[in-house]
């Protein structure tokens, strides 16, 4: 019901706007604004950013935490070479992810997967593209561990932390008690430095907070479109632009079934699934989904216009969209304004 009422609401917002387009009267009243104030304002409301960070109980924050989960995610002696950290791969100058199409791992092997960027995750419900982490904590272990990755064992990370005299106090001061360097508390602070890592303010929080001039009337129309006609809020909904579940939207499958792994095989809609990523901060150079395999973002606009490769688990979100090549381009023109200017990140001085 809802849906039908915003799409309809949308498709005269659209028409609105193109006009504007077509006939060039820039300076005229903004139209997203007079068609139906109520509405945009209530879609609005739905991409809003939260103001605090939540931390779980199990785990809460403290500055000593998070200043010791920087260290080690910086840190390469947690990689069995010594040469590769957290931040190898995901590399803050690099939009938190190594610009690669997939990630390249313990003796140079190429992975499956594409790197994801570490960021808004502390809102995330299940990581990796297939979900199998249930928890940040949970998370951190698995790249240390993989043979492919840091090819490490905790035993041996906590072994070599301790040999490190720098890292007792920082431990003592993050966790307290006798023997605080532990595997357990390694992933608790890397979890809590990653909780700290949440997108900045982009033009587009700036419109929606009710500054009109922050984002161009293309954007807007692509706003529109994103919400409407071209349905990309059905996946890459609220303010961190994903619904936190898996899709099969129809790319060119492999030998990796993404959830599917997880999923019995009568779950049809779970195969060639992967997790719905967040659009905040897109690298605008791609390459894009969980493999890489597409470049642009011109390209992966063209991909929902074809709606994907048919087959039994393709999501019944996708179909053919006929998109114009100015709606192309307001669409990528929307994306654009969900990038906050980059913030310097200074490394941590390593103990
Ligand atoms: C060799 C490159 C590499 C290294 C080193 C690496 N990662 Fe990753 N990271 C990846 C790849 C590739 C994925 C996707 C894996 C998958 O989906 O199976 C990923 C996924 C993640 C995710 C899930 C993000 C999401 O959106 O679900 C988190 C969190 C993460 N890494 C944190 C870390 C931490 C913490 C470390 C260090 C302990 C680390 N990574 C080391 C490449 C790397
Ligand atoms: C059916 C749910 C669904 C819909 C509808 C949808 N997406 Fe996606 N989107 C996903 C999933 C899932 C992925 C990751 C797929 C993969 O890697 O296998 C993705 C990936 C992307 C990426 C790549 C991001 C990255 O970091 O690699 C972009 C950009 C994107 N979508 C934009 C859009 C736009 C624009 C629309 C509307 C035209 C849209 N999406 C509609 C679910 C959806």
């Amino acid at each position: 019901m809802l849906g039908h009422r915003v799409l309809a609401v949308w498709s005269v917002l659209v028409c609105a706007a193109a006009y504007a387009v077509t006939t060039g009267v820039g300076a005229a009243p903004e139209p997203a604004g007079q068609a139906a104030p109520a509405d945009l304002a209530a879609l609005k409301a739905k991409f809003r950013r939260p103001d605090a960070t939540p931390f779980p109980k199990a785990n809460p924050h403290s500055p000593e935490k998070e200043a010791l989960g920087k260290a080690l995610f910086f840190d390469p002696r947690l990689s069995r070479s010594g040469s590769v950290s957290c931040g190898t791969c995901h590399n803050p100058s690099l939009g938190w992810t190594d610009g690669l199409p997939r990630a390249v791992g313990f003796g140079m092997a190429t992975l499956h997967r594409r790197t994801p960027p570490v960021r808004n995750l502390a809102w995330g419900a299940a990581f990796q593209w297939d979900g199998r982490a249930d928890s940040l904590e949970a998370q951190a272990r698995m790249p240390i561990t993989a043979p492919d990755e840091m090819n490490m064992t905790m035993d041996l990370v906590v072994e070599r932390l301790k040999a490190v005299a720098g890292y007792g106090p920082l431990f003592a001061g993050a966790f307290g008690g006798d023997d605080p360097i532990s595997a357990r508390n390694v992933t608790a602070a890397l979890a809590t430095y990653q909780r700290t890592l949440v997108s900045g303010e982009a033009p587009f929080d700036r419109w929606i907070a009710g500054d009109e001039t922050a984002i161009a009337p293309d954007a807007k129309s692509g706003f529109a479109l994103f919400n409407g006609k071209a349905g990309c809020a059905a996946c890459h909904s609220g303010w961190r632009f994903t619904d936190d579940s898996f899709h099969d939207i129809g790319l060119t499958a492999s030998d990796d079934r993404g959830r599917g792994k997880f999923a019995p095989p009568s779950v049809v809609a779970m195969q060639n699934a992967f997790k719905t990523p967040s659009l905040r901060d897109l690298r605008m150079q791609g390459p894009y989904m969980h493999d890489g395999q597409i470049g642009s973002l011109a390209d992966v606009v063209e991909h929902y216009a074809k709606g994907g490769e048919k087959r039994p688990s393709l999501s019944f979100e996708m179909k053919p969209l006929d998109l114009s090549e100015a709606e192309r381009r307001q669409l990528i023109a929307f994306l654009e304004t969900l990038k906050a200017e980059a913030a310097p990140v200074a490394l941590p001085q390593l103990p």
